[in-house]
């Protein structure tokens, strides 16, 4: 398993800006999208590639095409899907699958409620989308789901993480599972409400306003 912190200005302020309890719903959104797509660009580096070759108006030459079958793009509902947009500006061919998943309040067991996803995984790169990796138990369980369906090859792109939570994953990780985690911070931790510290509070709310 690889962790990646991406180091990078940009990440940093625009990470800064999401942070603040001011920022509105409107401009949380747009930075979740903006930050996205600057993690992506760094997740995506091993990205399948194959050859194609192609005329310029010039001459003709060798470049490259996303490999097929195309990768699978899987937000988990619902504050996934606030990452949605910003992934798809890097990777628009890719096929969008959707995960839901909730913990059981009396078994405290995560159960997924909501699946469309390919039947098949075997060989398709899966990136999972998800802002907050905080306890882990989300995130372990989705990739325990990706990989009965045939996944090896998993990036979980996550705007923060809790060390208790990559911790978790490691933990539950597979070895027939090769998984990196993209993320702009690993945090301090989690508090006693399983909230990351200082993290942005919840990260649905603030995309999609407080449900009763
Ligand atoms: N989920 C959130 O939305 N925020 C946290 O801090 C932890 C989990």
């Amino acid at each position: 398993m690889k962790v990646e912190q991406i180091d990078h200005p940009l990440v940093a302020q625009k990470m800064t800006a999401l942070r603040d309890v001011n920022t509105n719903s409107q401009d949380f959104r747009r930075l979740v999208d903006e930050l996205v797509t600057l993690l992506a660009y760094e997740a995506t580096r091993n990205l399948k590639v194959e050859a194609k070759s192609i005329m310029t108006p010039v001459a003709s030459t060798i470049g490259v095409d996303i490999k097929k079958p195309m990768p699978v793009v899987i937000p988990i509902i619902r504050a996934g899907l606030g990452m949605l947009e910003g992934m798809q500006k890097i990777l628009p061919l890719a096929e969008i699958g959707f995960l839901g998943m909730k913990r059981d309040e009396t078994t405290l067991a995560i159960e997924t409620y909501a699946n469309r996803l390919p039947l098949n995984l075997t060989n398709r790169q899966c990136y999972i989308l998800d802002p907050m990796l905080a306890t882990g138990h989300t995130l372990g369980a989705s990739i325990n789901y990706l990989s009965v369906l045939g996944a090896t090859d998993i990036t979980s792109i996550n705007l923060l993480a809790a060390p208790e939570g990559i911790k978790e994953i490691e933990r539950q990780l597979t070895d027939n599972v090769n998984l990196t985690i993209v993320t702009a911070n690993i945090d301090e931790g989690l508090n006693e409400k399983g909230y990351i510290v200082p993290g942005l509070g919840d990260a649905g709310d603030r995309l999609y306003g407080v449900v009763g």
